[in-house]
């Protein structure tokens, strides 16, 4: 870019129609290594001199532009991209400013100063127009997205999990956690997901699959949402936990509060972790078994991750149900696997059979969802405990998604079915006096019955 003008080999029209379609298409740059450098120079002066005084900001940031890049012939829309550059930096969140404003992207991940990813409609990919200037100035920028939320990360508290006010949330992890460098992980909060039409919408589940989960809810099931990271759990507890109703008294708990609720009654509880020796720590656990002790008519748990699968069953099991809770496992089958080695893991001093019989009567419905290699999201099973034979705790699936393959652009071709049967939970919604669902299964039961006559008479 030295002493040239690229400019002039544009037409000046396409370039009228770059500037307002394309803010991010640096491509257009012919040398952005460099400005990134005379990015670099500026912010390091920045922080050497601690001057920023928010009156002339503009001011400061043009006269620094000016010096740095003396000698070289800066177009407008160059000059424009430092500009913003250095403003994010001082107003804003750095580098990744307009990342976390854009709307699409759901999802920033940190890599290294140079390795960034984006999630974009569920599908991730490397993010080459944002880079870090090195370790400190990816920590400097967490620092500065984290300390409004009276929160700090140094050597010291190297790990910082933590929800914006926008309801996105943060983590990041340092040395010497992690080894390599900074990684910060930021899930954006998409509230276009926080009702039930927006994931029928997005076909993430049928209206009969969610007529039956309404009904769920409303009959007080105990409730255990799977799945991978990213797959939607947590959006689906929250949708299912706004089903319940306005008069309940509903209590939230955890790590870093992400539910939202709609209903009036909602008292919302966050763990504590102060330090990584982890003194004066508040754990699931112990917020689970605090909230016992404030009458509440439900408990949703976020996630379950150890300890504290023991104590929310023991909460289903005396009298809370309607309790609903997230786990982390592939499938449904895997979800009661884990939730059994949780509760062995937590020292509980019970024989492999009898905590497998306090699964068996605590849960009703366990929930697989999950995120396809299309990046779209699907309830791949709802299943019901049907019984434990001593040995193991057999499921049934109710609702399904049968995968067939791929189509031509690479989406899953798959359909949703509907297994024609009486779930056990069926009886539980009916006794509740809830009929919404009975057209799915009335015409079922009448069939069996007309069937069951028929052989009677024939013998
Ligand atoms: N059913 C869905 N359809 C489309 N996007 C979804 C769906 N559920 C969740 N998402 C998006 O996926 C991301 C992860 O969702 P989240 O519920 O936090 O997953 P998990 O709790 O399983 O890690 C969020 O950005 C969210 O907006
Ligand atoms: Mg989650």
């Amino acid at each position: 870019m030295k002493k040239t003008n690229w400019l002039n080999e544009f037409d000046i029209k396409d370039l009228a129609l770059e500037q307002e379609t394309a803010k991010t298409d640096y491509d257009v740059f012919e040398d952005k290594n460099l400005l990134d450098d005379f990015r670099n120079r500026i912010i390091q002066e920045l922080i050497d001199n601690k001057i920023v005084n928010s009156d002339n900001v503009s001011r400061y940031i043009n006269e620094e532009i000016n010096r740095i890049t003396d000698g070289y012939d800066l177009s407008g829309q160059e000059r424009n991209y430092l500009f913003n550059l250095i403003e994010n930096e001082i107003n804003g969140y750095g580098p990744i400013t307009e990342l976390l404003e854009d709307s699409n992207v759901t999802e920033i991940m940190i890599n290294s100063p140079n390795e960034i990813y984006i999630e974009v409609d569920g599908v991730l990919s490397r993010d080459n127009s944002v880079s870090f200037i090195n370790n400190d100035h990816i920590i400097r920028t967490v620092q500065r997205i984290i300390q409004p939320l009276g929160r700090t990360i140094d050597s010291a508290n190297p790990m910082v999990d933590s929800r914006l006010p926008d309801g996105s949330r943060i983590n990041a992890i340092i040395p010497p956690l992690s080894v390599k460098g900074p990684v910060v992980t930021i899930r954006k909060f998409k509230n276009d997901m926080d009702n039930i039409d927006a994931l029928i919408g997005n076909g993430t589940l049928t209206p009969y699959m969610a007529r039956f989960l309404d009904a769920s809810v409303n009959a007080r099931l105990n409730i255990l949402v799977c799945g991978g990271t990213g797959s939607g759990k947590t959006t689906l507890l929250n949708v299912l936990s706004n089903f319940i109703g306005n008069e309940e008294r509903i209590i939230t708990i955890e790590d870093a509060v992400e539910l939202r609720l709609n209903q009036e009654h909602v008292i919302s509880l966050e763990t504590k972790s102060v330090n990584y020796d982890q003194a004066g720590e508040v754990t699931i656990r112990d917020l689970v078994r605090n909230s016992l002790r404030m009458r509440p008519d439900r408990i949703i748990v976020g996630e379950v991750r150890g300890k504290e699968a023991f104590d929310m069953l023991q909460a289903m099991n005396t009298g809370h149900d309607g309790s609903i809770t997230t786990l982390h496992a592939n499938g449904c089958n895997d979800a009661l696997n884990r939730l059994e080695t949780m509760i062995l893991m937590g020292e509980i001093e019970l024989p492999i059979k009898a905590i497998r019989g306090y699964i068996e009567s605590a849960i009703d419905l366990v929930i697989s969802i999950e995120r396809l290699s299309d990046g779209k999201r699907k309830i791949t099973s709802i299943s019901e405990i049907v019984g434990f034979d001593g040995d193991s705790i057999e499921l049934k699936e109710i609702f399904g998604f049968i995968k067939h393959g791929m189509t031509e652009n690479r989406e899953v071709n798959g359909e949703f079915v509907f297994h024609e049967y009486v779930p056990r939970v069926y009886h539980k919604i009916k006794s509740r006096g809830i009929d919404t669902v009975d057209d799915l299964f009335e015409g079922i039961i009448q069939k069996e019955e007309k069937k069951n006559k028929k052989t009677k008479s024939q013998k």
